[in-house]
């Protein structure tokens, strides 16, 4: 059976004071889940939106809010974003010294738990946690900004860590974030990944929805 792509637009680059027109247009699109990126200035060098944004976001939203965190000390926080709304939460490996514990408070929430792993973190590092991980987010910028350029070694690591799902029999999802564009989609989409993160490729399109659909059929 072919795999399912799923699209989760990234409203970090949508005009914040229009966010309800882009949440409408999320919603009536064939994307799949909202794309929520926070950062705390600490982790990554920007400050995004927390939970009261998030929470207002999930009064009109009608489809899973995909929450990566960008920010230290992410367990302080779990539950309060589980509050708000989130239906899948991603924390950062380098920002998780304890993340198997990260991970189990998450799933005990009632979330889906990601792993996000910054472009210069080998994705073996994740062997002996992928049981526990119902995502992966593969970051293919540096986080922080939207709207930056794919780093092709992406790929490889896409191909490596789906040898490493499909040999632990794992239905773990492989998400991939930054400079998704419809140029670059088919061959991260060939090389196993499943869910595509775009922005700036679906906010500043002429045709939002239309761009989204061609994601999903790449
Ligand atoms: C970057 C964020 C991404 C970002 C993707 O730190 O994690 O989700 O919004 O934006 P584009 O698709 O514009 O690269
Ligand atoms: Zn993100």
């Amino acid at each position: 059976m072919p795999r399912e792509i799923l699209v989760a637009p990234s409203l970090l680059t949508a005009d914040f004071l229009e966010l309800s027109r882009a949440i409408d247009l999320v919603n009536s699109s064939p994307a799949d889940w909202f794309h929520l990126d926070v950062m705390d200035g600490r982790f990554v060098p920007n400050i995004s939106f927390g939970m009261a944004i998030i929470a207002r976001i999930k009064t009109r939203a009608v489809k899973p809010l995909d929450v990566h965190l960008m920010i230290e000390e992410p367990g302080r926080y779990a539950e309060a974003f589980r509050q708000s709304g989130a239906d899948h939460l991603t924390v950062h490996y380098e920002a998780c010294p304890n993340l198997h514990r990260n991970l189990e408070q998450i799933r005990g929430l009632g979330m889906k738990a990601g792993v996000a792993l910054n472009p210069h973190t080998p994705v073996s590092l994740l062997r002996d946690i992928l049981y526990l991980t119902d995502i992966v987010n593969l970051m293919s910028v540096n986080p922080g900004f939207g709207a930056q350029s794919f780093i092709p070694h992406t790929l490889d690591k896409i191909r490596e860590l789906s040898a490493m799902i499909h040999t632990a029999q794992s239905s773990t999802l492989i998400e991939i974030d930054g400079g998704v564009t419809l140029e670059n989609a088919h061959s991260i989409i060939g090389a196993g990944a499943s869910v595509l993160v775009a922005g700036n490729t679906v906010f500043s399109a002429a045709d939002p929805a239309a761009t989204i659909l061609k994601l999903k059929q790449d």
